[in-house]
């Protein structure tokens, strides 16, 4: 993912005079007030996909590639929930499109400078229309044909020798990226959870085997404190993995305890999975719901209080929506907790939408519209609408409402029926890697320098937000 503050943004932050305008009026309890804010925000994300510069090329935002995972994941759950299926066709035809020519979401356009997070938001993109059985798209590869082509790309990329700290995925994978010599934590925790929903969907255990060996190589490192269940960003390889950045983001977060969450289900309850579940949920409560706003805000710490969240950041209140929703349906004992905290979220969200034509800012905790608008904050206000929407599998339903039946991700066992292939990621048949670049003495010496510079970045956490790599 790319870390650039952009100008246009600033621009925008100095430019925009606010006129009055109304908010996005929610109320958690009443159905109809969620469903209308949902489809508002869709609209308006949904407009700024069509009015693109990329317009062509179906699931490319113009500037970042990832960004479309994340879109389609929030544009499935939408349908999921209000039944309204008036964007399926745009999400079919964008989330096929960027499976790529050997259908692993590893497209040859973009491939050069690809990280594995990036890849990683497509796939979940892709398990979450399995799940939700959205359906496939009839003469291309499944969706988890399309999930399971990327996951074996992960597997292929994991790395067990003790010069590159015993295993764990890089954030990315050409020694000429700054990213290279690091091993993070989304490129990790997406990992596990891709491997820990495959293995529920599937139930073949090699996939929960895969959840568990990321998962305890994670708290091996810097990465995973499991004392303190508390997740940092990210170590390097440099340093034998001992160094740590302390940013504190919650997709992180978000991307561990939904996979444990994940695995507590299909092991039927296992503690090791529940005390996984509990330990994060603890932190997420405590640090991304501040008690300042009464605890029921999500709010991404790191960067919203003080606008400095770049385009990805922005799109990660949204990322958690959808994963607490997901979690409060596969953990049932974690369902009123979380429910209270979407509830509280989706208000505040509305109360933030209240820029011209009702766009959103990202401070949900600031009833007071924050002045920045973008497609993201439209994502992320989609999600929290939607995704609240869990609430009503037990609050007493407006009459019109039925429920999507089940609420809960499917299994193959369940009602699911995307089509199985665990070669995946081959125009033809049989898996493939796809073909990184050799790594040559010049690449070796270029990614020293970037370690030099990034040694000397290291000082100042914020100077993430420059540094960048990914896209
Ligand atoms: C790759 O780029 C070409 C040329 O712009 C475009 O036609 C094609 O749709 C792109 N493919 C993907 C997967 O984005
Ligand atoms: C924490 O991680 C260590 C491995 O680093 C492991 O031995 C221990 O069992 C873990 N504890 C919990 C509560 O998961
Ligand atoms: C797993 O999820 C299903 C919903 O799909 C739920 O009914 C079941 O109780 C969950 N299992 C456990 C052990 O909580
Ligand atoms: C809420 O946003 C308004 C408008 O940008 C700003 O003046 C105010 O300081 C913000 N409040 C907080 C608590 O950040
Ligand atoms: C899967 O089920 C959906 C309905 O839920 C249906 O539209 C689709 O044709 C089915 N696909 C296959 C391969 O059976
Ligand atoms: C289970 O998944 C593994 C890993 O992709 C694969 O090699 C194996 O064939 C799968 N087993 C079945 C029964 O599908």
């Amino acid at each position: 993912m790319r870390s650039l503050v952009t100008l246009s943004f600033l621009l925008g932050q100095l430019l925009l005079t606010v006129p009055l305008a109304t908010a996005i009026t929610v109320n958690a309890n009443d159905l109809n007030s969620l469903k209308s804010a949902a489809e508002t925000a869709a609209a308006s994300a949904v407009n700024y996909y069509n009015n693109r510069e990329s317009k062509l090329i179906p699931g490319k935002f113009d500037g970042t590639w990832w960004e479309g995972g994340a879109f389609f994941t929030f544009l499935i759950n939408y349908w999921h929930w209000t039944g309204d299926s008036q964007y399926n066709d745009l999400v079919t035809t964008g989330l096929s499109w960027q499976g790529g020519e050997d259908n692993d979401f590893f497209p040859s356009n973009y491939s050069s400078y690809l990280g594995n997070d990036d890849q990683e938001f497509w796939t979940l993109a892709a398990l979450t229309a399995v799940e939700q059985k959205f359906p496939d798209n009839p003469g291309h590869p499944s969706w988890l044909e399309l999930a399971q082509g990327a996951f074996n790309d992960f597997v292929n990329r994991w790395e067990t020798d003790k010069a590159s700290c015993g295993g764990g995925l890089r954030w990315q994978l050409y020694p000429t990226l700054a990213g290279y010599d690091s091993k993070n934590a989304i490129s990790n925790g997406a990992f596990f959870q891709i491997a820990a929903r495959l293995a529920r969907y599937t139930s073949n255990q090699t996939y929960a085997d895969w959840a568990e060996t990321v998962w305890d190589w994670s708290m091996t490192t810097p990465l995973f404190d499991n004392k303190t269940w508390t997740i940092y960003d990210m170590t390097r390889i440099s340093k034998d993995c001992k160094d740590q950045d302390n940013m504190q983001w919650s997709y992180n977060y978000g991307s561990y305890v939904t996979g444990a969450a994940y695995m507590y289900n299909y092991t039927k309850g296992d503690t090791k999975w529940k005390d996984g579940v509990d330990g994060l949920l603890n932190t997420i409560w405590y640090t991304f719901f501040p008690q300042q706003y009464g605890g029921s805000i999500l709010d991404e710490v790191a960067c919203d209080p003080i606008l400095t969240c770049n385009r990805d950041q922005v799109c990660f209140k949204g990322l958690m929506a959808n994963w607490l929703s997901t979690i409060a349906l596969i953990v049932p004992y974690t369902y009123s907790t979380i429910i209270a905290k979407l509830d509280g979220s989706a208000v505040a969200a509305g109360l933030q939408c209240s820029g011209p034509d009702s766009a959103c800012g990202m401070q949900w905790f600031n009833s007071t519209y924050d002045g920045t608008s973008a497609i993201e904050q439209e994502m992320s206000a989609l999600s929290i609408f939607s995704n609240t929407l869990v609430g009503f599998t037990s609050k007493n339903a407006h009459s019109s409402y039925t429920p999507p039946s089940p609420a809960a991700p499917v299994t193959a066992d369940t009602g699911g029926n995307s089509t199985n292939n665990p070669t995946g990621g081959q125009s033809t048949s049989g898996y493939h890697p796809p073909k990184l670049p050799a790594i040559t003495a010049g690449d070796r010496a270029g990614a020293a320098i970037l370690t030099l510079v990034f040694s000397c970045a290291w000082i100042g956490m914020m100077v993430w937000l420059v540094v960048g790599g990914a896209y």
